[in-house]
């Protein structure tokens, strides 16, 4: 969701804030607001409507030498987006900064009505500042106030909280929405994303879920919910600048795209050889025993994780022959009721690990005893903290909402999974040494089309920037491809586009195809070429405006083609996505969109 952060030390709160605040940006961004306290006790909140430019605007305005504060930057759940609805929200001496949701925020409100609260917004985070103020009133300490509150919570929070009286504390605590701790020297910062804290400092705590902090200049002080001590665990913040910034590119998301020769060698470095035809993630420790054990894979994930594991899916399938995989989208798997095969092993892929949806399906397989691994970017995220053990994609922060160098880590991070389970029972050897070759040349071939097709897809997406319809088609491990496109398409460029099954089409869809459409058509030159070219001719038929992104030299009946030259077989969706997610970013830029911040999205959605 959107970021929460808070500063107290010897620098200027307000500029601090906001540097920390516009790190934080891309996680959420209808509304933005930052309070400082002076050491006498003067509370200053600055909140504004929109990006945290906004916010920077009024700032401007406003000297201030106060060295404490809280800011927040939001995407509203209860409430829209407005200035009043903003947080830091001020109920008496108290003010909060909040990610998540409070789910019994209507009881907690009629409760503190008859103690003759009134409210001056739509939020459920109001409510909870009014809680801590009603209980502040009998424990006349801010920390003890929280505590109190908490425990009469119902929902998922982050939170940063100040007291007027106590300008030397901030009360920090978690549950369900990342909170982490920088620790400096005479000062300490707080922040929902490590990206925050970059530059300031590399000591850092994460907090686990029921954990409460008392933020000093001096440090940091953890107890749980039940006011028992916890030991602070400080972590090395790997992450640095360079990671945060554009160099050189005009947005995160097209450099996050021509990272991916770089940040796929990241992912498979140590893990795969392909001259000892060697592939294997160190992090899962299952031997060998442990993997032919395995019949069921179970993939679970939201957006594009979710389509990393279709497309993994596949490969997965195809290697083994005794294993059957099944991907679930987190947000349905986690309220329905379903079985689990035995010899059952979870792959939880989140590129944040902080999705809440994915991060509930974890609690209640690690519940019934699935074994869960991880496949998660984020270090340190709840979900990577969670899962029984797993891998990290080493892509690095992945700042634009819309994912690309995840996705493409994630399926190769499954497909050597795939490998392991494979090479374990003993199936289809030679599979296996194409599947690792193909793996290695992964990044070289993906520089490939990077270096020939940027131009020409740019100019491409310029002819088809005025449509406001795409059907993305797919057959076999192209279909994953198609969907993560067509979900590339829709959240950056805001086409409505809808990927199908290349077979499906005659199935219905096809009646869509009229002069309102472009069709995104995958045609890759394997056993099912003619297949897919049927399906292609048919919608010619019927008027199609036809872009082909294909690895044949034939000839093709399409409006437009872009052809990449690969020698690939299996990981050919891969290049193929690459495509999609260049003609997506064009698409954007030539539609006049936030191409990195696109609306109503966050880069981590850690409420339902
Ligand atoms: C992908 O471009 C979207 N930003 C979104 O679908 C995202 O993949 C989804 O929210 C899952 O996020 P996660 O990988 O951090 O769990
Ligand atoms: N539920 C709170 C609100 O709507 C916080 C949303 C967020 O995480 O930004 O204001």
């Amino acid at each position: 969701m959107c970021g929460i952060v808070g500063y107290i030390g010897e620098k200027t709160a307000q500029d601090v804030l906001i540097t920390e605040l516009k790190r934080l940006e891309y996680r959420g961004y209808d509304s933005a607001g930052i309070m400082t306290l002076s050491p006498q006790h003067s509370a200053t909140l600055l909140r504004a409507k929109g990006k945290v430019s906004a916010l920077v605007d009024i700032a401007s305005a406003h000297t201030t030498t106060d060295t404490m504060g809280i800011g927040h930057t939001r995407w509203a759940t209860h409430g829209a987006p407005s200035e009043r609805n903003a947080h830091p929200h001020q109920v008496g001496n108290i003010y909060v900064v909040h990610n998540g949701i409070i789910e019994n925020y209507q009881e907690l409100k009629t409760m503190l009505a008859y103690h003759d609260y009134t409210f001056k917004s739509d939020t459920d985070t109001e409510v909870l500042t009014a809680l801590i103020d009603y209980m502040y009133r009998e424990t006349h300490d801010t920390l003890a106030a929280v505590t109190a509150a908490l425990k009469m919570v119902v929902g998922a929070y982050g939170i940063a909280v100040v007291h007027t009286d106590n300008p030397d504390e901030i009360i920090v605590a978690r549950k369900g929405s990342p909170l982490i701790v920088g620790l400096g020297e005479g000062e300490t910062y707080i922040a929902s994303d490590a990206s925050a804290l970059v530059g300031y400092t590399k000591q850092v705590v994460y907090l686990h879920d029921g954990e409460i902090g008392r933020c000093t200049k001096s440090g940091l002080t953890l107890q749980t919910i039940q006011s028992k001590a916890v030991d602070v665990h400080v972590e090395t913040l790997e992450m640095d600048l360079q990671a945060i910034q554009k160099q050189g590119f005009d947005h995160f998301l097209l450099k996050e795209i021509f990272d991916q020769p770089r940040t796929v060698q990241a992912t498979l470095a140590g893990r795969v050889i392909p001259d000892q035809g060697y592939a294997r993630l160190g992090g899962i420790n299952l031997s060998d025993d442990q993997l032919r054990a395995i019949k069921h894979v179970m993939i679970v994930g939201c957006g594009t994780a979710y389509f990393a594991g279709m497309q993994a899916s596949y490969f997965i399938e195809q290697m083994t022959d005794d294993v059957t995989v099944s991907v679930e989208i987190a947000s349905e798997l986690r309220y329905r009721s379903y079985n689990i095969p035995d010899h059952t092993v979870a792959l939880i892929v989140s590129q944040s690990g902080e999705t809440a949806d994915t991060l509930a399906c974890l609690m209640e397989l690690k519940r019934r005893g699935v074994l869960c691994l991880g496949v998660v970017n984020a270090v340190g995220s709840t979900i990577a903290r969670e899962v029984d053990s797993g891998v990290y994609v080493h892509v690095g922060a992945e700042i634009s909402v819309a994912s690309t160098k995840a996705f493409t880590s994630q399926v190769a991070a499954m497909t050597i999974f795939g490998v392991m389970l494979a090479a374990a029972k003993g199936s289809s050897p030679q599979l296996i040494s194409e599947f690792v070759n193909e793996l290695g040349a992964l990044p070289g071939e993906i520089k490939n089309v990077l270096d020939t097709q940027n131009q020409h897809i740019q100019s491409v997406a310029q002819q088809y920037a005025s449509y406001d319809h795409a059907l993305y088609i797919g057959r076999d491990t192209l279909y994953p491809a198609a969907m993560e496109g067509a979900l590339k398409l829709k959240e950056v460029s805001y086409i409505h586009a809808e990927a199908y099954a290349a077979g499906e089409l005659k199935h219905g869809p096809i009646a869509l195809i009229d002069d309102r459409f472009f069709e995104i058509c995958y045609l890759q030159d394997n056993w099912l070429y003619e297949k897919s070219q049927s399906n292609l001719i048919e919608m010619n038929a019927r008027g199609a405006h036809a872009i082909v992104i294909t690895d044949t030299i034939k000839d093709i009946p399409a409006e437009t083609m872009v052809r990449i030259t690969t020698k690939f077989e299996h990981l050919t969706p891969l290049l193929f996505n690459v495509v999609s997610q260049l003609f997506a970013y064009y698409m954007a830029l030539a539609r006049g969109n936030d191409v990195d911040q696109p609306r109503n999205l966050a880069k981590s959605v850690t409420v339902e």
